[in-house]
């Protein structure tokens, strides 16, 4: 790659990685039929441990949409969780649980949500279910035994398709809460083979929409990377 393709392929990728943001309100209209195709072919390209692409993906739209997240709702408000991945609060360590903090405090906010609203914050995600409006969402089943290394390659083929909707100029937010009801998704859409990682919500963004100016932070370059020679 000669020096002027490479100064201008960075400049997109700048535009690209920082350009996509989490979208929590959408518009109704579908994303068209051939654009879902090149997203969807483009995310394959994602790499994985020996190429094995342990990945199998649902997309969900239409009517099958709107059932799924009718039963997503019932299952929540049943109680009725199943996540294939453990999830506890004690994973996350004291930094993590500070960003976390900076981040709900920022979303919450923008939502007009106080810090001790717990009922209003509960009402939220119970509503989320139904995909923040957005007219399809996206499944990521790991197969195989569904361990760390190929859910590290889903988690690659994620961030592939969240920058390929990006470049499609559609938007997205993955939804780790949709995981937690997986017997639900997998029931709904006749799924038989591997665990869910993520769901995914995407469509295009309701501009209008005060959450969706909300921005996050990330952490110094050093607090995460360190250069050894
Ligand atoms: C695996 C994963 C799970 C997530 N789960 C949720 C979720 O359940 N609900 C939600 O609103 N956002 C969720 N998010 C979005 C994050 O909150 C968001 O990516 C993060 O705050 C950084 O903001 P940004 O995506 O706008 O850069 C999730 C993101 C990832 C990568």
């Amino acid at each position: 790659m000669n020096g002027l393709v490479c100064a201008e392929l960075s400049d997109y990728a700048e535009k690209l990685i920082r350009g996509r943001h989490a979208t929590r309100a959408f518009r109704p209209e579908a994303v068209p039929e051939d654009t879902l195709r090149a997203i969807f072919s483009l995310a394959g390209a994602a790499p994985s441990n020996s190429n094995a692409q342990p990945w199998r993906v649902e997309v969900v739209s239409g009517a099958r949409r709107e059932r799924l997240a009718d039963a997503l709702q019932t299952a929540h408000a049943a109680q009725r969780i199943s996540t294939d991945f453990p999830y506890s609060e004690s994973m996350y360590a004291p930094v993590h649980q500070e960003r976390r903090a900076a981040f709900g405090a920022g979303l919450y906010g923008a939502l007009g949500i106080g810090p001790d609203d717990d009922a209003a914050r509960a009402a939220y995600d119970a509503e989320s279910l139904r995909f923040y409006g957005a007219p399809h969402a996206a499944f990521l089943f790991v197969t195989g035994d569904g361990g760390p290394r190929l859910a590290a390659d889903v988690g690659a083929y994620m961030q592939t398709l969240l920058l390929a909707m990006t470049a499609y100029g559609v938007d997205s937010c993955p939804q780790g809460l949709l995981s937690f009801y997986a017997d639900t998704v997998r029931d709904e859409l006749g799924v038989e083979e591997g665990k869910l990682l993520v769901g995914i919500s995407f469509g295009y963004a309701d501009d209008g929409a005060p959450v969706n100016r909300v921005r996050t932070e990330r952490a110094a370059l050093e607090a995460t990377t360190a250069f050894h020679a």
